[in-house]
């Protein structure tokens, strides 16, 4: 495949839309990923401001514990794939934290882990820490990781002042008005907004739009990753992928020979395999081993347990066995957030006062929308290995042909960009 005809990167976006009567909100989004074949770089670390009393680590740990209760929920539904973006509903949400107030305020604080981040005399410090961790992550201009947010507001809907200027700040928000009213006229606007926010690539994303819309919220949030060490696509080839003890499907393995970072969880039952990306960014795979029952996995993932993976894993000359895939998720938020502690802001006793103070409004509906595409992408790179000592214990292969997780992760802040599960490759 040429590398130029690989490198087009894959939309994503979420939005939130808010409405007065019959309060609706949407937050919607689309994830893509090329894996594009270059050198190798790392984040140079940069000088950042201190804070006095919670670091960035905190937030990305705090923000992956609810992304893993978040997966669990989603996992107690079904059976099937999983994606999505916990940075993106984290950022997402954070915002909303600045519009609400009363028990509205209180449990999204719960629900999203930052209770104990929160403090009554500093109330700009979390909405502080997602702005530091979004420069910290893209502090290298050379990472393709675009983050952004607008409010599309109706012309007579009053946003509070100092809600404006905080999502202003602390998001770089831009803030728009739009005649909801007029339902062609704002859907092309918006849609024109997340063309030109995804440099072209994400075109017609929205279709339809209440009426009686007030305000929407949009987060798009886009990565483009390339491997470190490419995968050949000479050496790709069919093989098989054991669903479970009946369901066996052909998947097109991708191979790679070189030194890798990987461990073992014994008391888990799995092994994790790691997969970086350029500058910082890297894939975790989570691979149960065989005759392990993946849901018993479900309940054990958590912050900690990652970082326990991170901290252990060894580089040692592999055999890498990872089946190409291409997944589209969609979840509605407004379903499975209440269940974890989220309800009144979905309800008439929301209070968004702090949004806007003569309406009442609501949120009617979250939408995420992830896709991920991965493959090998980029066939020319030829990676020099030197061959080091390998330890007894690690295996020689690392053979991903049944259900797997995995984890994108930016390194320096252990922020958890996105993850899912892959229980059959062949399902879109
Ligand atoms: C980004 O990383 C590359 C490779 O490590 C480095 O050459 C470059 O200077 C970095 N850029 C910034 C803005 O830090
Ligand atoms: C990003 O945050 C990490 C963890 O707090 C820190 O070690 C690193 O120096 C920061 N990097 C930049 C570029 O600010
Ligand atoms: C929102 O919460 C604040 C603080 O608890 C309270 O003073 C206010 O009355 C609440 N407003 C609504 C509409 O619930
Ligand atoms: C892959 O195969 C093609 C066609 O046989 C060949 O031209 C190319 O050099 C090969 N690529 C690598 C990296 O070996």
């Amino acid at each position: 495949m040429e590398l130029s005809e690989a490198i087009f990167p894959k939309p994503n976006g979420c939005w939130l839309k808010l409405s007065q009567a019959r309060i609706m909100m949407i937050h919607k989004m689309k994830i893509g990923f090329i894996f594009i074949l270059t050198y190798m770089c790392f984040l140079t670390p940069v000088h950042q401001a201190q804070l006095p009393d919670a670091t960035l680590s905190d937030l990305s740990f705090k923000n992956m514990d609810f992304a893993m209760n978040l997966y669990r929920k989603i996992s107690s539904y079904h059976d099937k794939n999983i994606f999505f973006s916990p940075l993106s509903i984290s950022t997402s949400f954070a915002a909303l934290l600045m519009a609400s107030d009363g028990v509205t305020h209180e449990e999204l604080l719960k629900c999203l882990n930052l209770e104990q981040l929160e403090r009554a005399n500093q109330p700009e410090l979390i909405p502080k820490l997602f702005q530091l961790l979004h420069e910290n992550i893209t502090q290298n201009g050379t990472l393709k990781l675009d983050e952004g947010m607008a409010l599309f507001v109706q012309r007579q809907f009053e946003v509070e002042q100092k809600f404006e200027n905080q999502i202003k700040m602390f998001f770089d928000a831009d803030i728009k008005t739009v005649d909801f009213a007029d339902k062609k006229g704002s859907v092309r606007l918006i849609n024109e907004y997340i063309k030109q926010k995804t440099e072209d690539k994400v075109t017609g994303m929205v279709s339809d739009l209440d009426p009686l819309t007030q305000l929407m919220l949009i987060n798009t949030i886009f990565f483009q990753g390339a491997w470190q060490m490419p995968f050949d696509a000479n050496f790709t080839q069919s093989a098989p992928f054991y669903i479970d003890n009946y369901n066996v499907v052909q998947v097109p393995m991708m191979f790679k020979e070189d030194k890798f970072h990987i461990m073992e969880d014994i008391s888990l039952g799995a092994k994790v395999l790691k997969l970086p990306y350029q500058e910082g960014v890297s894939m975790l795979i989570l691979l149960p081993n065989k005759g392990m029952d993946y849901t018993v996995i479900d309940d054990e993932i958590s912050a900690e347990k990652f970082l326990s993976w991170v901290r252990k894993l060894q580089k040692t000359k592999l055999e890498v066995n990872l089946p190409k895939f291409k997944m589209e998720q969609s979840y509605s938020l407004q379903n499975l957030l209440p269940e974890m502690g989220m309800a009144s802001i979905f309800s008439n006793s929301a209070n968004l006062t702090r949004l806007s103070k003569n309406a009442r409004i609501q949120v009617s509906e979250v939408l995420h929308k992830a896709v991920i595409e991965v493959d090998e992408t980029g066939t020319t790179a030829a990676a020099a290995t030197t061959i080091g000592i390998t330890p007894y214990s690690l295996p020689r292969t690392f053979i991903i042909n049944r259900p797997f997780f995995f984890f994108i992760y930016h390194e320096d802040t252990n922020c958890l960009l996105f993850m899912g599960r892959v229980i059959d490759p062949t399902k879109n």
